[in-house]
C-alpha cells in the first residue's frame, strides 16, 4: 500500500490517492509537502548540475552524449616516454617562436654528389647575376670534385660516404643542413643531386622558395610493401606505423625546419637503429622514410607533402627514367614544368593513385622547380635551350 501511494506521489498525481481518505487529516499534508519539496529540489538541482556518467554524457539528456564524447583522451592514448617530452616541448618552442628575418635572404643549395658535378656549367649560368641572393656547399661522398664554375669553388663541405639506403644518406643531408645553417641569412634549404638541373630561372625559384608557406618534403601513406612493408615494430614507442611515411628524399627546406631536424636526435637514432636493408627482416631505406616520417609526427600541416624536385617513375622500373640527349627537348622541359597535380602510387598490387593538386599558398602551380636524372651528356642540349624553357 505503501509503495504504491508512493508511486502515485511520484507521478504527482496527489489529489485523487484513493486510499488517503481513511488516513488522520493532519499527517497527510505535511507527508506530502516535505515530499514534493524533495523532488522539486532535486529536479532543480538536476537541472542547474546536470549530472554527468562515465563517458561524459548528460545523465538527463541522451541527446547531447555524442557531440561531447570527442573532448576525452582517446581510449589509445598512451603515455609518451622522457624521450618523446623533450623532443615534442623542443619542436613546439622552435615551431612558435617567430623565424629572424634576415634583411639579405637566401637560398642555399646544397648538392649530394659522389664528385664532380657535370652540370656545373647549367647551375653557373642559373646563379649568374644573382649573387648575394645564394649560397652552394657541396658534400662529395666519393671522390673530390673538380670545379669549372666560380659558383662553386671552395665550397666543398667535409664529407663522408654514403651507402645508398643506409642512414649515412641521411647523415650526409643533415651535414650539409649544419653546415648550410651556419650562414644565418640562409632562409630555405634545398637539397639537389648531380642529374637535378633547374627547370626555371633563378628569380621564379627563389620567389617560389621563398614566400612559401610550407616546406616541400614528399610525403605519403603506402600500405604496399615499398611502404608499409618497411616498417619494423622495433621502432615502437617512438614511431607507430600510423605515422610511418614514404617519400622522395630531394627536400626543400625553410629554416625553422632545418633547425628541427638539426634539433632531432630521438627519431635519427630510432631510423639509425631499426630502419636499414635487411635489417629485421624488412628492406628499410632510410632516406625514403625518416623525414616524411618525422615531419608527419611533428608538424604535418607544414610541409606540401609533394617534392619540388620531378622524377618520372612511369615506366614502374627499379629506377626512375633517365633522360639522354636525344630526350632533352623543349617538349619535354615544358611538359615537366606544365604538372600541376601531384601523384602518389601504393606499391602494393591495388596500385592506388592518391592525386593533391600543388597548392602554393592556396593556390594551384605548377609543381616542380628542380628535376632529375639527366645524363651527363645531356648538358649541352639543357645548356641551349635554358634561357628560352626557364621563363616561366
Ligand atoms: C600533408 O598531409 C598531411 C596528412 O598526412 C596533412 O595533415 C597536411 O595538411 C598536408 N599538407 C598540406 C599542405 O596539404
Ligand atoms: C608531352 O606531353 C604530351 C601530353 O601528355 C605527350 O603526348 C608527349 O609525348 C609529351 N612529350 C614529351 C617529349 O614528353
Ligand atoms: C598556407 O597558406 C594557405 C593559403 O592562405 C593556408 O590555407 C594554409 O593553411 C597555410 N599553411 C600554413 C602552414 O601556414
Ligand atoms: C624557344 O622556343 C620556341 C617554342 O618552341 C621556339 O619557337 C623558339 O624558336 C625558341 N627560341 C630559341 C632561341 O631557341
Amino acid at each position: 500500500m505503501k509503495t504504491e501511494k508512493l508511486w502515485h506521489l511520484g507521478m504527482g498525481d496527489m489529489q485523487i490517492l484513493p486510499g488517503s481518505r481513511h488516513r488522520p487529516p493532519m499527517k497527510k499534508p505535511i507527508w506530502i509537502i516535505v515530499l514534493v519539496l524533495f523532488v522539486s529540489m532535486f529536479l532543480i538541482c538536476a537541472y542547474v548540475y546536470p549530472p554527468k556518467d562515465s563517458l561524459g554524457c548528460y545523465v538527463f539528456s541522451s541527446s547531447r552524449c555524442n557531440g561531447n564524447a570527442d573532448w576525452l583522451p582517446p581510449v589509445t592514448a598512451r603515455l609518451y616516454t622522457d624521450d618523446e617530452i623533450a623532443s615534442r616541448v623542443v619542436m613546439r618552442d622552435i615551431l612558435n617562436t617567430p623565424p629572424v628575418l634576415s634583411k639579405n635572404p637566401k637560398v642555399a643549395f646544397m648538392f649530394l654528389t659522389p664528385g664532380s658535378l657535370p652540370f656545373e656549367n647549367l647551375w653557373d649560368k642559373f646563379f649568374q647575376g644573382h649573387e648575394g641572393k645564394f649560397s652552394v656547399y657541396v658534400h662529395a661522398s666519393k671522390t673530390k670534385p673538380v670545379h669549372v664554375s666560380r659558383y662553386f669553388v671552395n665550397r666543398d663541405i667535409r664529407s663522408d660516404q654514403v651507402v645508398w639506403g643506409k642512414i649515412s644518406m641521411v647523415s650526409a643531408e643533415r651535414r650539409l643542413l649544419a653546415n648550410a645553417l651556419q650562414d644565418p641569412d640562409n632562409d630555405h634549404f634545398v637539397l639537389l643531386s648531380d642529374s637535378c638541373v633547374p627547370l626555371y630561372n633563378f628569380d621564379y625559384i627563389f620567389n617560389y622558395l621563398m614566400y612559401a608557406n610550407v616546406s616541400f618534403v614528399d610525403c605519403f601513406k603506402d600500405p604496399g610493401p615499398h611502404g608499409n612493408g618497411r616498417y619494423s615494430e622495433h621502432m615502437l614507442p617512438e614511431v607507430q606505423i600510423k605515422n610511418f611515411r614514404k617519400g622522395a628524399q630531394w627536400f626543400s627546406l625553410k629554416r625553422q625546419h632545418a633547425i628541427m631536424v638539426m634539433a632531432d636526435n630521438l627519431y635519427y637514432s630510432t631510423f639509425r637503429s631499426h630502419c636499414q636493408p635487411g635489417l629485421h627482416g624488412k628492406n628499410c631505406i632510410a632516406d625514403e622514410h625518416y623525414l616524411p616520417t618525422f615531419f608527419q609526427i611533428v608538424d604535418p600541416g607544414g610541409i606540401a607533402n609533394w617534392s619540388v624536385t620531378h622524377v618520372d617513375w612511369s615506366e614502374r622500373k627499379w629506377h626512375p627514367k633517365s633522360y639522354r640527349t636525344e630526350d632533352v627537348t623543349y617538349e619535354l622541359l615544358k611538359n615537366i614544368t606544365s604538372i600541376d597535380v601531384s601523384v602518389h602510387v601504393s606499391s602494393d598490387e591495388k596500385k592506388e593513385m592518391q592525386r593533391w593538386p600543388c597548392l602554393w599558398n592556396g593556390v594551384q602551380k605548377p609543381c616542380y622547380l628542380f628535376a632529375r636524372k639527366f645524363t651527363p651528356e645531356t648538358i649541352d642540349n639543357l645548356l641551349q635551350l635554358f634561357s628560352n624553357y626557364s621563363t616561366p
